[in-house]
C-alpha cells in the first residue's frame, strides 16, 4: 500500500509527479489556506505533509496526525512549524535551503532600486495620468552606486545580496551573530561591524536573519533612529524582524527616505496605514517567486518528503535528533 500524503496547497507539477510515484496523494486544490481545524481533519491518517508557509503547523496539527512521519515545508524558513513539538513526536521537519538564495537576492535588489529611486511611486503617478512634462525636481530619489549597504545576516541570501552590490562599487557593511571567515569577508569585501554602526552609517539597511525570538523586532524605534534621513530599509526575511508599527512611524514623519517590504509582521493584514505611504514599496512575499526557483523548491520539498517515506534521511533535515 502506498503512504498517503497530504499537500496542503497547489504545488508546482513537478513536485506533485514526484510525490504521485510512490504516494497515495491528496491535494488541497482549492489552493485556499486551510484554517486550523480543516488542516486538522486533513492530515489524519497522513503519513507525510508537503505544506507551505503559510500552514500554522503547530502542536495540535502534530497530534492529530499521529501517523505523521515527515513535514516537509515548502519554504527555506520554518517558523510556520512547531520544530521541537514534531521532534518530540518523532516526525521528520524538512526545508528547501539553497535553491532560492539568487533569487532572492535579485528581489532584494529589486526592492532596493526601487525604493532609492521611487519606482513604485512613480509607476502610480504615471499610470494615474499625472505626467504632464519632464521636470527637474520630479521624483527625485536617491543614488544607489557607492553608496553603503549595511546587511544585517550573511548567510547564504546576505552574501548574495553583497555580491550583486559590487557592480554598484558600494562599500559594504555587515552585522551578524556570526563573523563570516576572514575570506569571505575579503571576497565580498564586507566590513563587520556592531548593529548600531550599521544602522548609523548605511545608506540601505537590508535585512536577512532569520527568524527566531532573538531576531523578533530586530528593527525598531531605537533602530528607526539611528538611521539617516535619506536612508532606506529592505526586508525580505519574515514581518516579525521589523515593528511594523513603528516603521509606519518612522515612514509617515519622514525620519527615513523609504522601505521596501516583501514580508509583514501578519501576513496578509499590514500594519495600519502602511498602504497609504507614498515612500514605501510593497511586495506580496514573491522574493523567491520565479518559476524556475519555485519549481526546484517543490521538487526539493517532493524529494525530502518521499526520501523520508521510504526510510531513509531526507537530504535537508532540519531535527536529525528524531534519527538518533
Ligand atoms: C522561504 O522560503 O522561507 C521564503 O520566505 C519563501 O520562499
Amino acid at each position: 500500500m502506498k503512504p498517503r500524503v497530504f499537500v496542503s496547497r497547489l504545488i508546482p507539477q513537478e513536485g506533485l509527479d514526484i510525490l504521485l510515484a510512490t504516494c497515495d496523494v491528496e491535494v488541497n486544490d482549492t489552493d485556499e489556506h486551510l484554517s486550523a481545524a480543516r488542516l486538522i481533519d486533513r492530515v489524519k491518517g497522513k503519513a507525510g505533509l508537503l505544506c507551505l508557509l503559510t500552514d500554522d503547523v503547530d502542536d495540535a496539527v502534530l497530534k492529530a496526525g499521529s501517523e505523521l512521519k515527515v513535514v516537509a515545508n515548502v519554504a527555506v524558513g520554518y517558523n510556520n512549524i512547531d520544530v521541537q513539538a514534531a521532534t518530540r513526536r518523532r516526525i521528520m521537519v524538512t526545508n528547501t535551503p539553497g535553491v532560492l538564495d539568487d533569487t532572492t537576492a535579485d528581489f532584494t535588489w529589486c526592492l532596493l532600486l526601487a525604493s532609492a529611486r521611487r519606482l513604485a511611486e512613480a509607476e502610480r503617478y504615471t499610470r494615474a495620468g499625472r505626467y504632464a512634462g519632464w521636470g527637474i525636481m520630479l521624483l527625485c530619489g536617491q543614488d544607489v552606486f557607492r553608496k553603503t549597504l549595511g546587511i544585517c545576516g550573511l548567510g547564504r541570501i546576505g552574501r548574495g545580496v553583497a555580491k550583486r552590490a559590487a557592480g554598484f562599487e558600494m562599500r559594504i557593511l555587515y552585522t551578524d551573530a556570526q563573523r563570516a571567515s576572514a575570506d569571505v569577508e575579503r571576497e565580498l569585501g564586507a566590513h563587520f561591524v556592531d548593529k548600531p554602526t550599521l544602522f548609523r552609517d548605511a545608506d540601505f539597511v537590508t535585512l536577512h536573519v532569520p527568524l527566531l525570538p532573538e531576531t523578533h523586532h530586530y528593527v525598531s524605534t531605537p533602530e528607526l533612529s539611528l538611521m539617516k534621513p535619506t536612508a532606506h530599509l529592505i526586508n525580505a526575511s519574515r514581518g516579525p524582524v521589523v515593528d511594523e508599527v513603528a516603521l509606519v512611524q518612522a515612514l509617515r514623519e519622514h525620519r527615513i527616505a523609504g522601505a521596501g517590504l516583501d514580508v509583514y509582521e501578519d501576513e496578509p493584514q499590514m500594519a495600519s496605514g502602511l498602504t497609504e505611504l507614498d515612500n514605501v514599496t510593497l511586495a506580496p512575499h514573491i522574493a523567491s517567486a520565479s518559476v524556475e526557483t519555485r519549481t526546484k523548491m517543490a521538487v526539493m520539498a517532493a524529494t525530502n518528503l518521499v526520501e523520508a517515506l521510504q526510510g531513509r534521511r531526507p537530504p535537508n533535515l532540519i531535527n536529525p535528533e528524531v534519527l538518533a
